[in-house]
Order: C-alpha cells, then sequence, then structure tokens
C-alpha cells in the first residue's frame, strides 16, 4: 500500500518551502505529465475494481489538496513580488520635472499646436483628412477645371492607375479637406485644418512633403471684413506683436473669388529680419472668399451661404518666427538641430499661459 499521508505531507513542506520559480519545478514534479501524483493515477488501471475505487478516491483528494496548495502558494508568492516591486520603484511625486531628459517638440508640432491654440480661441474647430485624396477632392470640386493649368502648377504625385484609369494622388495642399467637411457638416462652419501636403519639388526652398494649415468660415452673413480681421488678429497674436502692417494684394486661386494674397510688413536692415515693422512685405498666406462653385460642389446653396478660407505654410511661418534659416533641416532629424529649435514637451501653448518659452 502506498503511504499517501507520507506523499502528502512531503509534497506540502516542499510547497511551502519553494520560491515563485521553484514552485514551478514542485508542480512538474508532482502534477506534471511525468510527475510523481501523475503516476499513482496512471497505476490505477493495474488495480482491482474495489481497490482502484478506494485508491482513486483517496488519489483525487490528495491532488485537489495539492493544486489548493499550490495556487495559494503561487498567489502569495505574487502578492509578496508585487509588494517588494512596489517599495522598489516608489516615485516621488512631489520631484520637479527633468524636461531635459524627454526629448523635444519638433518645431512644426509646436507651430501647428500654437496655431490650433490661437484659432481654438476664436472659436475654430480642427479638422482633419486622408494625405491620400482623389482628383475630386484635390481638384475639380476645388472648382479646378479639367486641363486648367493650375492643376499642372501643383506638381502632383499619382498613385498607379486603378482600372478605371482613375488615380489616387498625395494632397497638393490641405484645401480639399474644406470640401469633406462642407459635404460632411451643415453650416455654420468653423474649422482650421493642420496636415501634411505634397509636391514634387525638391530644392532650397521646397521639399516633397511639407505641412499645411487651412481655415474654412461658413455662415449666412460672413464678410471679407472679417476675413481681414481674423487674419490680422492671428498674425498678431502668433508674431507676438501688438501692431503688424498688413496688405492683402489681389490673386488668383480657382477656389475663392475675389483671391488674396497677405503680406506682413517687416524690416530686413541689418541682415536680421523683423517682423511687425519696417519697408518690406513679406507674403504669408493665401485666402479668398470661398467660390460659389465650390460651395456648390459641396451641397451649400450660395444663394444662402457664404464664407471664407485661408491656407497657410507652417513651415515658412515656423522659419519667421523662430528664426530658422533653412527649410531642409527641418526634415533632416538631426538632434543637435532638434535640441536647438525644439521645445520643451511639458510647455504646452496657450494664449493665456504663453505660445512659446
Ligand atoms: N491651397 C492653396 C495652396 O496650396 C492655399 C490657399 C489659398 C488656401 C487660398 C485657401 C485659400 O483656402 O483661400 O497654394
Amino acid at each position: 500500500m502506498i503511504d499517501l499521508d507520507r506523499i502528502r505531507s512531503e509534497a506540502l513542506a516542499d510547497i511551502a518551502a519553494a520560491d515563485l520559480e521553484g514552485l514551478e519545478t514542485t508542480r512538474v514534479a508532482l502534477l506534471g505529465k511525468k510527475g510523481a501524483i501523475t503516476a499513482l493515477m496512471r497505476s490505477l488501471g493495474d488495480m482491482g475494481p474495489e481497490e482502484r475505487r478506494n485508491a482513486g478516491l483517496a488519489l483525487n483528494a490528495l491532488k485537489d489538496v495539492i493544486s489548493t496548495a499550490l495556487d495559494q502558494r503561487k498567489a502569495r508568492l505574487d502578492a509578496e513580488r508585487l509588494d517588494q516591486r512596489l517599495a522598489r520603484e516608489r516615485v516621488d511625486v512631489t520631484q520637479p520635472a527633468r524636461p531635459d531628459r524627454v526629448g523635444r517638440i519638433h518645431p512644426i508640432s509646436q507651430t501647428i499646436d500654437e496655431v490650433v491654440a490661437i484659432f481654438g480661441q476664436m472659436g475654430f474647430a480642427v479638422a482633419e483628412g486622408p494625405d491620400i485624396e482623389d482628383d475630386f477632392h484635390n481638384f475639380t470640386a476645388l472648382n479646378f477645371p479639367p486641363g486648367h493649368p493650375a492643376r499642372l502648377m501643383h506638381d502632383t504625385f499619382f498613385l498607379p492607375e486603378k482600372s478605371d484609369g482613375s488615380r489616387f494622388l498625395l494632397r497638393t495642399h490641405t484645401s480639399p479637406v474644406q470640401v469633406r467637411t462642407m459635404r460632411k457638416q451643415a453650416p455654420p462652419i468653423r474649422v482650421i485644418i493642420p496636415g501634411r501636403t505634397y509636391r514634387c519639388d525638391s530644392d532650397m526652398t521646397h521639399t516633397p512633403m511639407f505641412h499645411q494649415v487651412e481655415g474654412l468660415v461658413i455662415d449666412k452673413t460672413t464678410t471679407m471684413g472679417h476675413l481681414k480681421g481674423c487674419l490680422i488678429e492671428f498674425v498678431k497674436t502668433y508674431f507676438e506683436v501688438d501692431e503688424v502692417p498688413v496688405r492683402f494684394r489681389p490673386s488668383f486661386f480657382p477656389f475663392t473669388e475675389p483671391s488674396a494674397e497677405v503680406d506682413i510688413g517687416c524690416s530686413r536692415a541689418g541682415g536680421e529680419l523683423k517682423i511687425g515693422a519696417g519697408a518690406d512685405w513679406l507674403e504669408i498666406l493665401g485666402c479668398g472668399m470661398v467660390h460659389p462653385n465650390v460651395l456648390r460642389n459641396c451641397g451649400i446653396d450660395p444663394d444662402e451661404y457664404q464664407g471664407f478660407a485661408f491656407g497657410m505654410g507652417i513651415e515658412r511661418i515656423a522659419m519667421l518666427k523662430y528664426g530658422i534659416p533653412d527649410l531642409r533641416t527641418f526634415f533632416e532629424s538631426d538632434l543637435r538641430w532638434l535640441h536647438h529649435y525644439g521645445f520643451v514637451p511639458l510647455d504646452v501653448p496657450t494664449l493665456s499661459g504663453g505660445l512659446a518659452r
């Protein structure tokens, strides 16, 4: 007769003495495929029916006791290990932050955050759209007639032709998100749209990927005066100057009528660029009143609604504000550059707390 009591007390003693790693070895030695209890279970097959019934009951009871003991020991050891870790890895939340250790915010991200903070304060919501667009949203709905030279000016990256002959493209501006917004949302609309844009162009002042922020306001009584007030307010807040000369110069875009380009006054005296004073002008954005055809293409009645739109290059306004001389350095991922021109992550731009420190 096997001495189950002895097996049981030895097993329980082993379990009680085991640490977390040893416990698994003990479990395998007892209940694993080649374990002691498993072997005993297997030996039941050789017994007569009466003997097998009694031994089976006793063995099952023993197996239960051992399983429970293993589980309890494991739970206890897990809890102890967690306690030790919590004690060891204690965090002192009263310590000052060390932002130097967590990298820098890229000037592009910083500038987008600033623009969003300024327009957010004016009641604009942020909208987004896909980088991969179709001809309809990027051109046709925006009133670029088929074959119009303005399409060529955009130096579009096309994706391979589909079976129906059409091609997706990388959006050449953020304006297609105007279309997506107007087709989805009923007026009044007040959104800004930051995002990546792409053109097949690469030299000192152009990179194949760059960033724009688009603005769109649609309501029943929105006028060019609102456009001017809004942009002048933006320029003053963004460049952190009390007064800045702003000039609206007539221009052409297929999706606005009338259209204008906005210049701000600056001085380049002594080779240093100063925004807000002086005799020179610097172009910073394009804008205009949304063309009635565009409203119609988006299911909005131009006899009831009107509005304005604008678009500007993020890199350009970042370079102007932060004195970054070379566009291409934005995309070189040079950590020394990022350390110099980047921003501390915890200084989130707000109008009350300051845009940039
Ligand atoms: N989409 C134009 C571009 O990439 C910029 C622009 C001009 C956007 C005028 C506008 C606008 O919304 O009204 O050159």
